[in-house]
């Protein structure tokens, strides 16, 4: 095959990573920064077998414009990987993202019992810029470089103008590019390529961790005030839900289950070290690995009658849900699933199907200006 630098597009639709997509014989082709109906020439950044990735470099290398087009309030768009809607409306991104949640919702309704969800309830953010209390940046110290990585997943593309963040931390993203003062923060020790995570911490200073686990001293959710919406979303179910006691599962610090006090609740989460509080009257907060063998007993074991269970994990999800869900229907009313990965959320409840149903879906916009949304379900027994 012989391997092309650039690519003339016509883009048909946008698929769930909010790429412009067409086919052209054999070829098919995904184009960031691209609308339906947009004509133009874009550079290929990576390709395997017949499918080739590129990016519009810039504006005006289109032919034709769609009507939903603005300019990216950031000045980095068409370099940086990280946003993937600022070259159109926020209202526009949000019926990509819901049109993408209701294909996959289409697909579950298909030989479910209980009647078809088709409502999906859509929880727009106030801010489309300036919510982030995170990042997680590249360096490498050969080339000098820091930032996101680029469209070809190879090469670090600098964002010292990262649009995306609160204020406090997109000020500090400036000070650290400022004549490469980055450099003499990287620890002595340090390995040559590496990153660095900034977040915003508890006093709302800026912290600067290098290599260090993702999400460093546990999770938090990166936008405030959608977390809150989500938290009182969730007080909102549990209030019309039988209940004696809360299982929050993945649940990290009891985000989740913090404003359904006094109802007794476990945590259970796989902790990090120092994170582990003790029993203070409404959450309890256990460590133990939920992808363990012994995690699906370990959990069954905690089940009485009439438990609220939250379910929270990570993209990856939980391949094996129906093993942690009680056997009678009596012992739970339902439960929650919430999700950042609308795939494997699918992939998950599809497997208990025929003994829970969804009965609500809520995409909540916890990540505007990128294709990522989280998802909530609500699931209920069969009759
Ligand atoms: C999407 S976060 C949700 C956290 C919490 N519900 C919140 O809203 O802040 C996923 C959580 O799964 C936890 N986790 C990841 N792998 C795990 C494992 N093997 N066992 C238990 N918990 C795990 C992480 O520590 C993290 O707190």
């Amino acid at each position: 095959m012989t391997k092309k630098t650039s690519i003339k597009f016509e883009i048909e639709h946008i698929d769930p990573l909010g790429q412009g997509v067409f086919k052209d014989e054999e070829d098919i082709y995904f184009i960031s920064g691209t609308l339906p109906s947009e004509k133009g020439v874009a550079n290929v950044d990576r390709f395997k077998k017949n499918i080739y990735f590129g990016h519009l470099e810039q504006e005006s290398n289109l032919q034709e414009h769609s009507s939903k087009r603005v300019t990216p309030e950031c000045p980095h768009f068409f370099s940086c990987n990280g946003c993937h809607f600022l070259h159109t409306s926020y209202e526009n991104e949000l019926t990509f993202k819901e049109k993408s949640l209701e294909r996959m919702l289409q697909q579950y309704n298909k030989n479910t019992k209980g009647g078809p969800t088709t409502e999906i309830h859509v929880h727009s953010s106030s801010k489309r810029l300036g919510y982030r209390n995170r990042i997680q940046l590249h360096y490498d110290l050969n080339t000098k470089l820091i930032g996101f990585i680029g469209f070809d997943k190879r090469k670090i593309t600098p964002v010292p103008d990262c649009k995306i963040l609160m204020p406090k931390l997109e000020e500090k993203l400036k000070e650290i590019y400022k004549d490469n003062h980055w450099l003499s923060l990287v620890p002595r020790s340090s390995p040559k390529k590496g990153h660095v995570e900034l977040i915003i911490n508890s006093q709302g200073e800026v912290n600067l961790v290098f290599n260090g686990p993702y999400a460093h001293g546990g999770f938090t959710q990166v936008h405030r005030q959608m977390n809150t919406h989500l938290q009182k979303l969730v007080f909102e179910i549990f209030k019309y839900t039988e209940h004696k006691q809360v299982l929050d599962l993945f649940g990290g610090s009891g985000n989740l289950s913090k404003r359904l006090s006094p109802t007794p609740c476990i945590v259970i989460d796989n902790h990090q070290e120092g994170l582990l509080v003790e029993w203070d009257g409404h959450q309890r907060f256990v460590k133990s690995n939920l992808y363990s063998n012994k995690a699906p007993d370990f959990v069954k074991d905690h089940y009485k009658e009439d438990t609220f269970v939250i379910l929270d994990p990570p993209r990856s999800g939980l391949k094996n849900l129906k093993d942690f869900l009680p056997e009678t229907s009596k012992t739970i009313s339902g439960f929650v699933y919430v999700s950042c990965n609308p795939q494997t959320f699918f992939r998950d409840i599809k497997t208990i199907r025929n003994n829970y149903v969804l009965k609500e879906i809520h995409l909540l916009d916890l990540f505007p200006s990128t294709y990522h949304f989280e998802v909530l379900g609500v699931l209920k027994p069969t009759e």
